[in-house]
């Protein structure tokens, strides 16, 4: 069992706000916090915490912000190859309103000189089970890391956030895309509806994993019916890193699973019930504070779902 993460780490600005600013608007915050974040480096540790056995590529700054996302990467078990780069480590600048929502701002630093991979960094792809990646580093890095990954016979995740287009020969190498609404919509954009969107996405061999915020997500496998699993009800502190927490988690599930030979043998059901353990751990994330904060253990995912079921 082994989960590869190639991908970005930020140090998270938090700003805690009554409402998030309006263009030429300034607010005064109740509250300033510095956190670990970054879409890698939330899926990486998600999907360490959800007791996968990961090594996270990444590249960071030689500044204390890089040593302390590497320092508390590691902390998890994680395996973490980072390269340190001629740039400071990514930040992101995070106002959260009451209502948990947030909006955000990166500026991706060293993740923009995650470039050419070392050797190191592919005999590690060489032998994962699972590959999962996400669009805060170079595109070219993301499609050689799914080529080598690929043709070693991991099972390819990739999370399509931020979005942008992807090329064909990223495309025909992902088994997995994960997305919301918004990415499904323009990633697919002669579709109407999300659920149009993704049924177009699924195609040539990839399923989709659509996620709907608070309604849960809808599970498209290739050539079968789609899946829609319900989100939990729970009380919103903060939604950030939640769609991190829950590819991560659901790689972690899918690689305990079997990876691609459990993709293999029942596709539609290692799917949602992949995607049943991620939503959870998305329910528990979402009542915490923070990005790699909030983000649960196995036992507590585990405890959560036993106790709402
Ligand atoms: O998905 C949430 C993450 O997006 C934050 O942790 C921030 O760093 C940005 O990368």
């Amino acid at each position: 069992m082994s989960t590869v993460v190639v991908g970005s780490a930020n140090l998270d600005l938090v700003y805690r706000v009554d409402r998030i600013p309006s263009p030429g608007e300034t607010v005064l915050a109740r509250s300033a916090d510095a956190v670990a974040g970054g879409k890698g480096n939330n899926q990486a540790v998600a999907a360490a915490r959800a007791g996968a056995a990961v090594t996270f590529v990444v590249a960071l700054g030689s500044d204390t912000a890089g040593d302390r996302l590497a320092a508390e990467a590691r902390a998890t078990g994680a395996t973490v190859l980072d390269r340190r780069v001629d740039a400071p480590t990514g930040t992101a600048l995070i106002t959260v309103d009451p209502a948990g929502e947030n909006s955000i701002v990166v500026d991706s630093g060293a993740n923009a000189l995650l470039t050419g991979l070392r050797p190191d960094e592919r005999e590690a792809l060489a032998a994962a089970d699972v590959l999962l990646l996400q669009l805060e580093t170079p595109l070219e890095t993301v499609v050689e890391a799914a080529t080598q990954a690929r043709a070693a016979g991991a099972l390819v995740v990739l999370n399509a956030a931020p979005v942008r287009d992807l090329p064909a020969e990223l495309l025909e190498r992902v088994d997995i895309l994960v997305v919301n609404e918004h990415e499904a919509a323009l990633l697919a954009p002669e579709t109407v509806t999300p659920g149009e969107a993704a049924a177009a996405l699924a195609a040539d061999g990839r399923s989709v994993v659509l996620t709907l915020g608070g309604a849960g997500c809808l599970v498209v496998p290739f050539g079968a019916e789609p899946v829609s699993v319900p989100a939990h009800r729970v009380a919103v502190v903060d939604t950030t890193g939640a769609g991190d927490t829950f590819c991560g988690a659901f790689a972690a599930e899918l690689d305990r699973a079997g990876g691609r030979t459990a993709i293999k043998s029942d596709r539609s059901a290692s799917l949602a019930a992949a995607a049943r353990f991620a939503t959870a751990a998305a329910a528990l994330s979402v009542q915490r504070p923070g990005a790699v904060p909030s983000i649960p253990t196995l036992e507590e995912i585990r405890a959560f779902v036993a106790d709402r079921s």
